[in-house]
Parts: structure tokens; C-alpha cells; sequence
């Protein structure tokens, strides 16, 4: 089975003392690509240095987290930007917007991801989207650059069956992780609801572990409880789930050269 964990914080401190073993135990699992959304300045330098050590494993992304846009975004999307403009990234990721904690900076958060949802047209890369509390209005911002040209994801969709249509109908990924094993998250009828092929796998590492790691520290290697839910969902098997999904990953990124 092969895998692509399309959206893991793997640079994260909270891998830094056992890095190699949850790399191996991805591997065990057939989890062979890992892509990496950047955040801010603070975390570039060792995004790209993980995927230096392995670039035929480790993909990262470019771009400001809409939790890191304050009073010095337009310095951190400069900086962002440079990099855009030195080398290649398989996403403009991730941007959005997030109302769950704050909304001080909203207006900025807008201008940061508009800004940003330019830079991914004009390179010709996919976004990747966080939309915490936000996905209605993420949907409006990519509607409105939705000229043919744009695509990407909705990471860790988790709104309505009517909003999941309205993401595919607009030529975007669901990215979907571990909630989709947590009870009450409402994410089984989305699924039952759109096809794999609009489905990309995701654990947002270090982050949402899936059942029965809820509440734990992610990593790559659980993929494999979101793909048996997603087939126990779909009446698939896992294998089925591993093949489509993995296409998506590879041709919405690119990652086949
Ligand atoms: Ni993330």
C-alpha cells in the first residue's frame, strides 16, 4: 500500500527527539510522501532542512498561516515570497483564514490570503487551504479567483455536505484526516456523500490524531486509521482507498516526474 500524508508539521519541535523512528514507522506503513505545509519564518529553516535529507520523501510548501498574520504580515509574506521566487514548492499552503481564536487581525488575514492566492496562480502551484471557522468565507475568497486556472484543497475539511459540494464544484480537494474517526464530527455523511476522487489523505501532524490516538501526538504512520474508516465509509477496501487517494495527492501536486 502507498500513501501520501499531504499535509504533516513533521518540523515541528514535537519530533525532534524520535524524528527517525516515526519516520521509519511511516514507512512500515507505505507512507512514502509526506508534503509539508509551511507557518511562518520561525519554522522555514527546518521545514527545507528536513527536506534536504530526503527530497525524494519530504515536499515542502510556501506560505503565511493565517494564525501567523499580526502587525508584521506583509514583512513575513516578503519573506515568503522570496523563497516562491527562488525555488520550487508543491503548494502556496498554508493560507486561509481562522476565526476560531482570534479575529483581531482579520482584515489582514484577508489581504494575506487574496495576496497569496495570486502568487499560487501565478506560479501555477495548488493552495492549501486552513479555513478553522471560516470555510463559508475561504469559499467566497476562492470563488472569486476561480478563473480555471486556481486549485488545491480545503485541509481538514470539516464543514456541511452542501459546503463539500460547493469546494468540488469549484475544482478543490477535501482534505481529510483524523477527524473523520472521531464520533460526532459529522464528516460521515460528507463522505458518504462525494466520491474518492475528490478526497485527499491528511493527519495534520502533530495535531488531531485520529481513534484510538485521539488526543496524542500525530504522525505519518496513523494515516492508516483514516484510510480504514474511510473504507469501512465507502465500502471500499483499503487498498482501493490507498490507490485513488494517492493519484489525487500525485496529480493535484504534481509529485510524478
Ligand atoms: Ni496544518
Amino acid at each position: 500500500m502507498v500513501l501520501i500524508d499531504t499535509h504533516s508539521h513533521i518540523y515541528l519541535p514535537e519530533f525532534e527527539k524520535d524524528a527517525s523512528q516515526v519516520f521509519e514507522r511511516a514507512e512500515k506503513e507505505g507512507v512514502n510522501k509526506v508534503l509539508m505545509p509551511a507557518i511562518d519564518s520561525s519554522t522555514h529553516l527546518s521545514m527545507i532542512g528536513l527536506e534536504k535529507q530526503n527530497p525524494e520523501r519530504f515536499f515542502c510548501m510556501m506560505g503565511l498561516h493565517p494564525c501567523s498574520v499580526k502587525d508584521n504580515f506583509r514583512e513575513e509574506l516578503k519573506i515568503a515570497r522570496e523563497y516562491l521566487d527562488k525555488r520550487h514548492f508543491v503548494a502556496v499552503g498554508e493560507i486561509g483564514l481562522d476565526f476560531y481564536w482570534d479575529k483581531t487581525f482579520t482584515e489582514q488575514q484577508y489581504e494575506a490570503f487574496h495576496t497569496q492566492v495570486e502568487w499560487a496562480i501565478h506560479f501555477d502551484i495548488p493552495i492549501v487551504i486552513h479555513s478553522r471557522n471560516s470555510t463559508d468565507e475561504c469559499i467566497k475568497v476562492v470563488a472569486e479567483h476561480q478563473k480555471g486556472k486556481l486549485k488545491g484543497v480545503f485541509h481538514c475539511f470539516s464543514g456541511s455536505v452542501e459546503q463539500a459540494r460547493q469546494v468540488i464544484d469549484l475544482g478543490f480537494y477535501l482534505g481529510i484526516g483524523g477527524v473523520v474517526t472521531f464520533k460526532n464530527a459529522g464528516l460521515d455523511k460528507v463522505i458518504e456523500s462525494v466520491g474518492l476522487e475528490y478526497v485527499l489523505l491528511e493527519t495534520d501532524a502533530p495535531y488531531l490524531a485520529p481513534v484510538p490516538f485521539r488526543g496524542k501526538r500525530n504522525e505519518p504512520s496513523y494515516l492508516r486509521y483514516v484510510v480504514d474508516k474511510l473504507a469501512d465509509l465507502k465500502k471500499s477496501s483499503a487498498q482501493e482507498v490507498a490507490v485513488v487517494t494517492t493519484k489525487n495527492a500525485e496529480k493535484l501536486f504534481n509529485l510524478i516526474n
